[in-house]
């Protein structure tokens, strides 16, 4: 067998094993088999790059987006559903395709298809030849942006259909993106996790991750997609339902909801059991779609200038309750944020008790006009977190006083601040603030920081009591005979709190640059900092500007960081990290490869390459000594243009008399 051969033949059995797992469930080898394949794939690609191919497997998670979105006009304008409420309107709507269409009410001589309401974001891709050639997002209908690196990172979209399958030569297939509950779930505790903010719903998830410039973050997402609505001059069935079928047999994720009902009983039916039963599926729905089968029967009833009168949307109703308000609690958080927090009378919503909703900042509660022991509308819609959407005047206690947010600090006291234009009203007393030091502590053993082994949330507290650490550098002088003798240890744990902490020194400075705990610098932010910087001494040098001039880094981090270093307690605190022997520089090997032919210049990156990845650009930059920005000005050193720059960087660049460079001049610059 030749490499090509072979190399064929291990995409399309990859493929299959793909489609076996993420759209049927049923897979029929394990993933170390499945890795042992990807990995004999990837190799023949490096030893023939003549046999690469863009849609191989093995280029699912790539880092090659072009950066902002082209945009596209659709070949058929996207539209959206008209909505219904109610099982009568549904009737109404099935009524009046029936009449449309020349029949005597009563009798369905129309048959429906009743499918799910999927609540993620539209897309559409288009097939040529069996391969995916682009995904677009529905934009405003008539033009989208161009998303396919994005979507090829969803492992249960086929990239490449079975090879002499009964697929049109030429298709378009829309369905839905979605972020299923369980890895919404997931982003959102780690989300939580580095203080930043939650999505609301997994919808918002769903559409903020395809719009995402960093394609491996969006791979590592979890995004899934259903498709729903086939497109094409040769289409395979004169129906809607048979035409899904057709396209669930080609590797398509189709709804297994997806029923033909062929009576209004049928319908009836349809709706009552989603209602309950949609709890159940592991992704959002917000409602049912009801479409006429049969395509002629679509053509004849056509279309509005919105939406197909041979489609409707049936909406479920968002759920929400009623109940008093208790009180209202304060709660500090580690960056000393307070956040305002209801307590509730329990009240069942969707199936979970509700006691708290969080009321997140004083704006909230005084553009809903909440007062003390109010009745509040409590809404849970197709979103997991319970949400406090309004009160009930009428039921209002007439003496009952407005909600008014703490002046001081619930748990030290001290006056809280807030700073201009922002929402939260933050406790300034970072030194003396019992929440916010353990809560400091916490994040410092957490498993992105310095994953300290044996101590969790209950211990850092018991530690902080006990006198033991009040502060993380405190770890570092614990004994064994120190924790040994707290409630609930033992000579074992103890042992393994003290390897745990031993084992920390080994931690990458990226990590420990996360685990110190200055505000607005998360994970990535401290990732991109500590590589363009080298060193935490390097890093307290630099100026506010020379900090803002790191990629996604913009005054208020850099103003963030100069203000840590800025505090003595914080000076001595790294000191002692560094008496311990935590890492606070990169290590020899992960900087290799730094210049400075650069040396300082600024650069401003635009349009699409075709020899490195923009943000392969980016990274050649900061590597070579050089920064970038986002945009131009006078003091932008270069404008490296690739094709498509925008016009309006362009007339900057030039009214500026910025050098524009290509790739090629920029590649001899670093001597590439
Ligand atoms: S059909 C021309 N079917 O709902 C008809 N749409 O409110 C095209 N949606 O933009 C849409 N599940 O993003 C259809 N089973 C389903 C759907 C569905 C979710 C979304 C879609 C559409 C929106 C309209």
């Amino acid at each position: 067998m030749t490499p090509a051969d072979r190399v064929r033949e291990l995409r399309s059995e990859i493929e299959r094993h793909n489609r076996l797992y993420y759209v049927d469930n049923s897979p029929e080898i394990d993933d170390r088999e499945y890795d042992r394949l990807m990995k004999e794939l990837e190799v023949l690609e490096r030893e023939h790059p003549e046999l690469d191919d863009p849609l191989s497997p093995t280029h699912r998670v790539g880092s090659d987006l072009s950066g902002g979105f082209t945009q596209v006009v659709h070949e058929r304008p996207m539209l959206s559903l008209g909505n219904t409420y109610s099982l009568g309107e549904v009737n109404d709507w099935v009524e009046r395709c029936n009449e449309a269409l020349g029949n005597a009410g009563g009798l369905l001589s129309v048959p429906i298809v009743g499918e799910m309401k999927f609540d993620g974001t539209s897309i559409s891709l288009i097939y040529e030849g069996g391969r995916l050639v682009r995904a677009l997002t529905r934009g405003d209908g008539v033009k989208g942006d161009d998303v396919t690196a994005n979507v090829k990172t969803i492992r249960s979209i086929p990239l490449v259909l079975e090879p002499g399958g009964d697929w049109p030569e030429r298709f378009e297939i829309r369905g839905e993106i979605v972020l299923p509950w369980a890895a919404f779930e997931r982003l959102n505790a780690e989300r939580a996790f580095n203080e930043e903010p939650l999505f609301a719903n997994p919808r918002n998830a769903a559409a903020g991750t395809l719009k995402m410039l960093n394609t491996p973050e969006v791979a590592r997402r979890g995004l899934d997609a259903y498709f729903y609505y086939l497109l094409s001059d040769q289409l395979p069935a004169d129906n809607h339902y048979d035409n899904m079928l057709k396209a669930r047999s080609w590797g398509f994720k189709v709804s297994e909801v997806m029923t033909l009902l062929e009576s209004t009983d049928a319908v009836d039916e349809f709706i009552g059991y989603w209602d309950k039963e949609r709890r159940n599926l592991p992704v959002a729905t917000d409602g049912l779609v009801f479409k006429v089968n049969s395509l002629r029967q679509q053509l004849n009833l056509g279309f509005t200038a919105k939406s197909p009168r041979w489609a409707i949307a049936y909406k479920f109703a968002a759920e929400r309750a009623l109940t008093r308000l208790r009180f209202v609690s304060f709660e500090v958080g580690r960056t000393g944020v307070v956040t305002p927090v209801a307590n509730l009378e329990p009240v069942l919503l969707s199936g979970t008790v509700v006691k708290r909703a969080s009321l997140h900042n004083a704006d909230i509660i005084r553009n809903l006009g909440i007062h003390e022991e109010d009745m509040l509308y409590v809404e849970k819609g197709g979103e997991i977190i319970p949400k406090i959407t309004g009160v009930d005047l009428d039921a209002r206690r007439p003496d009952s006083r407005e909600v008014e947010f703490v002046k001081t600090c619930p748990s030290c006291g001290t006056e809280l601040v807030r700073e201009p234009g922002e929402a939260a009203w933050i406790c300034p007393n970072k030194w003396g603030c019992r929440p916010q030091i353990i809560g400091r502590i916490e994040h410092f053993v957490g498993r992105h920081a310095m994953d300290l082994d044996g101590i969790g949330d209950e211990n850092c507290a018991m530690l902080y009591d006990a006198g033991l650490v009040g502060n993380i550098a405190d770890f570092y002088r614990l004994r064994v005979e120190d924790i040994e003798r707290l409630d609930g240890m033992g000579y074992r744990s103890a042992v393994k709190i003290v390897d745990g902490i031993k084992a920390s020194l080994g931690v990458p400075f990226e990590r420990v640059l996360y685990a110190l705990s200055i505000p607005y610098v998360g994970e990535t932010i401290s990732r991109k900092i500590a590589r363009a910087v080298g060193s935490i001494d390097r890093l307290m040098a630099m100026s506010p500007e020379e900090i803002q001039a790191i990629d996604d880094v913009g005054p208020s981090i850099a103003a963030s960081i100069k203000e840590y270093f800025g505090h003595e307690g914080n000076r001595a605190i790294i000191e002692r990290l560094r008496e311990a022997g935590v890492q606070l520089s990169m290590a020899e090997q992960d900087m290799s490869g730094l210049t400075d032919l650069l040396g300082g210049k600024t650069f401003v990156i635009s349009g699409v390459f075709s020899r490195h990845s923009r943000d392969e650009y980016k990274a050649l930059i900061e590597k070579n000594g050089g920064k970038n920005s986002g945009s131009i000005s006078k003091k932008t050193d270069y404008v490296l243009a690739g094709e498509n720059m925008g016009p309006a960087k362009l007339e900057k660049a030039q009214k500026l008399g910025v050098p524009i460079i290509d790739e090629n001049e920029f590649l001899a610059m670093i001597g590439e």
